[in-house]
């Protein structure tokens, strides 16, 4: 029996995806030359796609993680893009049941980069059925119901699977042990973000000098979404304010009025710093308590903010909690208070 034959019902809905970045389509870079740095990584891809080209095979299947907004999926799309293979997309909380992955795997044509977006969120049920399709390219699915259901093993034509996920530690180890590679997303340098932010604008037809790419670059979190979205505003501002180009001024100015500080903090950067250093005392505080009384979601703090705090070295993480360090004080302009010397955890 071949698979084709099968029509597997699902439930799954592409329309749920939370994927931002589909409206977010046009700044995103489409071939390995316009991705600009992770230059290891990407001198790691090229050999991958040269050799998956050669041997004319897909490609081994690409873990690739990281912070938000460092370029995940535009690596994942770029893949297909330099490989001219098709592109499923679908994410690991909207893949509820075995057959919602059983009915894209079964649709996939050879070569073909599936992509799972928040691989670490997939349900347990959900990532038995990925296992033999990674591992040997079968599909185990059960036909008919109750005496007379019958389980068969349907062939899937050799395909790349292409996870992503901002939280490497959560992904299962059997899971992680069946990615042929893993790439791990660094945060960029202010030379690499004002590229990014050069390319955009040429893309956006904003006009902007190099004190003015600077300055956000300065202030994007070393995060190339973020560099985007300031890049925006402060087009925006620079409209409405009837500036021609955006200079370091301007764009000063700008992030100003959005909430943006020197450091690229915002508004609940300083929140989460001031519980810590105000309500807390400094800290130790754990990440649940932190949550609520700043009304964020643990994960969204693990997350979204932490990482980019932990890096400017204003939180540091201790086995009772977070941490604020002197630096955060000094940033917040306000007096240190010493705190005992919790022993201190890797970030
Ligand atoms: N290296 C890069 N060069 C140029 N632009 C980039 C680069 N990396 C990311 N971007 C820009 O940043 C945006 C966000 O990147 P992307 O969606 O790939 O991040 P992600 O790691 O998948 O984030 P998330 O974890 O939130 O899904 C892209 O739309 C693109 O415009
Ligand atoms: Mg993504």
């Amino acid at each position: 029996m071949t698979r084709k034959e099968f029509s597997i019902k699902s439930e799954f809905d592409p329309n749920q995806l939370e994927v931002e970045d589909i409206v977010d389509t046009t700044l995103r870079p489409r071939t390995l030359e316009d991705f600009i740095g992770q230059t290891q990584l990407k001198e790691h891809m090229n050999i991958l796609l040269t050799a998956a080209r050669q041997r004319s095979q897909a490609v081994d299947h690409l873990l690739f993680a990281g912070p938000p907004g460092l370029g995940k999926t535009s690596l994942a799309s770029i893949v297909a893009v330099e490989l001219g293979v098709g592109f499923r997309i679908a994410s690991g909380p909207a893949l509820a049941r075995g057959g919602d992955l059983a009915a894209i795997l079964n649709e996939l044509n050879e070569g073909d980069i599936f992509f799972i977006d928040e691989i670490h969120r997939l349900p347990k049920a959900v990532e038995e059925v990925l296992y033999p399709a990674m591992e040997d390219y079968k599909l185990d699915i059960v036909i008919g119901k109750g005496p007379t259901a019958r389980a068969i093993r349907l062939d899937l034509p050799p395909f790349t699977l292409i996870g992503a996920t901002t939280r490497a530690g959560l992904v299962a180890a059997p899971l992680r042990d069946r990615f042929g590679f893993i790439g791990r997303l660094e945060y960029y340098d202010s030379l690499e973000l004002k590229a990014i932010i050069q390319r955009a604008a040429k893309i956006l037809a904003v006009q902007i000098d190099e004190h003015g790419s600077q300055e956000i670059a300065q202030r994007s979190r070393a995060t190339p979404r973020i560099a985007n979205r300031l890049l925006r505003r402060v087009r925006d501002f620079a409209e409405v304010k009837g500036y021609k180009t955006i200079n370091q001024q301007v764009a000063s100015e700008g992030l100003k009025v959005f909430g943006v500080d020197e450091a690229g903090l915002d508004k609940v950067d300083i929140d989460i710093l001031e519980a810590i250093c105000v309500r807390f005392s400094g800290g130790p505080v754990g990440i649940s308590t932190l949550a609520t009384s700043i009304g964020e979601e643990p994960e969204t703090i693990e997350e979204v903010y932490e990482p980019y705090l932990l890096r400017l070295g204003m939180l540091s993480r201790t086995s009772r909690g977070r941490v604020a360090t002197p630096r955060a004080w000094q940033h917040l302009g306000i007096e240190h208070v010493e705190y005992t010397n919790p022993k201190l955890l890797e970030p």
